[in-house]
């Protein structure tokens, strides 16, 4: 295996980053400094050393974690609360999210310390899909549905979005759902909607652009108050995480993420 790859999956760091501490000197094998991060070595028989001090071989990890409202996904930040405050520190030294979910976005947010893993799901020409449930004020008429479906026109100067899947869940009067809309996103806007059409439903993209479900339901005149990611690829959020919790990814998980790929 390759030294940097080997200092990645050991949570050493980013592997751009263990390339630098590479080249810097940093790290020795079988007490030698290397300073090639492509040098090949063996994980189970050298013994590599970072900072003097030895490195055992971790692998790779993959999180399942729940992510409640109110956390940027960012590794620090000097304002707000991040994902990474739900995690042991020194266990997470070279894990990242892969993608990003607004500050009040819940649900299923991966991590990993696999770089190949986030390309795979990251990279727009795979297409992987992911679905959001949402609760809006608006309504989604079949017009409506065939815009998001087909491609809309979210911002000026972007392209129209890839085809996309909607289901509409429940719809009728904000005074029919007022007990089951989360409704901390509406302190901002028109008090008068008790008789406000709202709906929720499911929708499905293969892109991520910037708040692009927000935007794609706004572009149909709806205003998302509520947005969870459920899945990514075949992959379910296991319901049984409380927000906040996270968990291992399980073998037959990992393969469901790349159904159909
Ligand atoms: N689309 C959004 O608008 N927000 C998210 O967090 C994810 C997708």
């Amino acid at each position: 295996m390759r030294l940097d790859k080997f200092l990645a999956e050991a949570s050493v760091g980013r592997r751009k980053i263990v390339r630098t501490y590479i080249k810097e000197g940093m790290v020795k094998v079988n007490r030698q400094v290397i300073t090639e991060p492509a040098a090949e070595i063996n994980e189970s028989s050298d013994v590599i050393e970072y900072l003097g001090k030895v490195v055992a071989y971790a692998g790779k990890v993959y999180y399942m974690f729940n992510k409640p409202a109110g956390y940027i996904t960012a590794r620090t930040d000097i304002v707000n609360k991040t994902v990474f405050d739900f995690f042991d520190d020194f266990k997470m030294n070279g894990v990242f999210h892969v993608g990003r979910l607004d500050k009040d976005t819940e649900g299923l947010l991966l991590l990993t310390n696999d770089g190949e893993f986030e390309h795979k799901l990251m990279c727009p020409q795979k297409h992987v899909e992911k679905t959001y449930f949402f609760w809006a004020l608006g309504s989604l008429d079949k017009e409506d549905r065939k815009k998001l479906e087909q491609g809309i026109y979210i911002g000026k100067d972007e392209i129209l979005t890839k085809p996309a899947k909607i289901k509409v869940h429940k719809y009728g009067m904000y005074k029919e759902f007022k007990n089951e809309m989360p409704m901390k996103n509406l302190k901002n806007i028109d008090s008068n909607y008790y008789n406000q059409p709202v709906v929720s439903g499911y929708l499905t993209i293969t892109e991520g652009r910037k708040h692009q479900v927000k935007r794609m339901l706004k572009a149909v005149g709806c205003y998302v108050v509520y947005l969870k990611r459920v899945s990514i690829g075949g992959l379910m959020l296991d319901e049984s995480l409380e927000k906040g919790q996270y968990r291992f990814l399980t073998e037959v998980e990992f393969q469901k993420l790349f159904e159909g790929l």
